[in-house]
């Protein structure tokens, strides 16, 4: 049977993540797939994190089935930690949340109820976008479609291309909006230009279907959640993809949250429905470990704020990182102006280099980042940083 399987190419992140994993240069630097390193090139466990863990397994008895929409302190918590408690009060039994195997069991589990409700639905995605959505909605029987977001040239959004191209969306389309720190490009809408996408948004009655995996990566934990905030308040229905890949460093536990707003409880309550339905016909539930973590650390105000602490250090190592990275190749050639790099938010930007350089890198020193020229902001370091800012000068300047 399996002499007709075709081998498929490796997956454009893991699969350079696993070249890197490979290459035997004892220089090699790794900015390829969206983890988080220290200053020691690890990826540590938050301790507020492995306190909670600890806790929990301590006071666990039993490894019977937890409910099939998951923890019920991990669905309210992380319910309440994206949108607020006023909202999540507001709502009521408008909102309902499902733990999910990491934000890619969310989106997927979206992308079914999505496609039951509406065989026929357009999912409308930022030109670029994460290189996993096509893939993983495509595959859910979503059709998808582009939108203009970035400009290479500008190395910036182009907010009146993307306006224009909203515009242009069919009324009643889905459209998928990154909540905060775009992947890949790192170049977010300030709250204004938000306000701006949310009108049109409404005014054309698309369904905003947001994906949120870097909360409190951008500008804090409540500022990066604005635009779910802001699109719950003027539309009756929202859907959003949530992980705790990054922000509680549980990525191999995969834990992540399916969230749907309705315009009602019935609607609430069928969607929710559809949505355990398709997880049971493919994972049946979510694996509990990583959301009971969460679960249990959000319920403890000293976990809690230990875990935010950990999350604030975590944001602004990052930010002198991307700080620092501008400001040093600025000072080593004058080719290029990387201002632009200090811009942008969370985890991603893109170097905006050619894509001969960038297998220069790869090739000639060690140094992995996408092809797009998407590089892991959190993959720089003190130690790192002189030899990336170097190597980058130089194949450019060449
Ligand atoms: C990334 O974009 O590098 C991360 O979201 C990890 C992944 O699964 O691709």
């Amino acid at each position: 049977m399996f002499e007709h399987a075709q081998q498929l190419p490796p997956d454009p992140i893991l699969g350079l993540n696993q070249t890197f994993q490979k290459d035997p240069n004892p220089d090699k630097i790794n900015l390829s797939v969206g983890v988080y390193q220290n200053a020691q090139g690890q990826t540590p466990i938050f301790t507020a994190v492995k306190k909670a863990e600890s806790e929990l397994l301590a006071a666990q008895h039993t490894k019977s089935y937890a409910p099939q929409a998951g923890d019920p302190q991990f669905n309210e918590s992380i319910g309440r930690l994206l949108l607020g408690d006023t909202l999540v009060e507001q709502l009521g039994d408008r909102l309902a949340t499902v733990m999910t195997p990491g934000g890619c069991g969310a989106l997927r589990m979206i992308a079914e109820l999505l496609v039951s409700v509406r065989p026929t639905a357009t999912l409308w995605v930022s030109t670029p976008t994460w290189a996993n959505h096509f893939p993983l909605l495509q595959s859910a029987g979503l059709t998808l479609k582009e939108y203009a977001y970035y400009s290479p040239e500008l190395h910036a959004v182009d907010f009146d291309a993307m306006k224009a191209s909203l515009m242009a969306i069919p009324q009643g389309d889905i459209i998928l909006l990154h909540g905060c720190c775009h992947n890949p490009t790192g170049a977010d809408l300030n709250p204004q230009q938000w306000q701006e996408v949310l009108d049109i948004v409404k005014q054309r009655e698309l369904l905003p279907f947001f994906d949120i995996a870097y909360q409190g990566f951008g500008d804090g934990l409540n500022e990066d959640a604005f635009a779910i905030r802001e699109a719950i308040s003027m539309m009756p229905e929202v859907v959003v993809a949530n992980s705790c890949s990054k922000n509680f460093g549980l990525y191999r536990e995969r834990t992540g949250a399916a969230v749907v707003v309705c315009e009602n409880e019935r609607d609430t309550a069928a969607a929710k429905s559809q949505i355990l339905s398709a997880a049971r016909r493919s994972y049946s539930m979510s694996p509990y470990h990583g959301g009971g973590i969460v679960g249990h650390l959000l319920n403890d105000q000293a976990l809690t704020s230990e875990w935010k602490s950990e999350l604030d250090q975590v944001r602004s190592r990052m930010n002198s990182l991307r700080v620092n990275l501008a400001e040093g190749l600025n000072t080593a050639q004058s080719a290029v102006n990387f201002d632009f790099l200090a811009q942008s938010k969370g985890m991603f930007c893109f170097l905006g280099i050619e894509k001969e350089q960038v297998l220069t890198l790869r090739s000639e020193f060690g140094i992995y980042l996408l092809e797009s020229t998407r590089i892991n902001v959190a993959g720089l370091s003190e130690q790192n940083l002189p030899v990336i800012i170097e190597r980058v000068s130089d194949v450019i300047s060449r």
